[in-house]
């Protein structure tokens, strides 16, 4: 389960290389999509690109959507609370970080 998955671009690395493993791994990615706030994105540029993304797919959780839906057989985007999801999650979850 990726927590925080935003517009989707490191759910969709990991689609594909679970993709590519051929091994049967379940990954979420979940969002409850309230997005970031102006304050924690110092540049300006960076703010704009946001805010456009944003406007072109209507949504956060619309572009996140559809930038994962080529690797929808890999990964199922979860809407929601990161604790409300993962109190479905069974004890075996594999933990991950990726830097950024
Ligand atoms: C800074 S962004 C994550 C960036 C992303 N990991 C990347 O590499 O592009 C933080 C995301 O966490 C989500 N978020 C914040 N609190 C959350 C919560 N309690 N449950 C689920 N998602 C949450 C926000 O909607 C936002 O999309």
């Amino acid at each position: 389960m990726e927590v925080g998955s935003f517009f989707g671009s490191s759910a969709a690395f990991m689609a594909v290389e679970i993709a590519n493993s051929g091994k049967a791994i379940r990954f979420d990615a979940c969002d409850n999509f309230t997005g970031i706030k102006r304050e924690n994105v110092p540049k300006d540029d960076e703010w704009a690109r946001y805010q456009q993304a944003m406007a072109e797919a209507g949504s956060l959780e619309a572009a996140c959507r559809a930038n994962l839906a080529r690797v929808q057989d890999y990964v199922t985007v979860r809407a929601g609370d990161s604790l409300d999801l993962s109190t479905n999650l069974s004890r075996r979850v594999a933990r991950l970080r990726v830097p950024r």
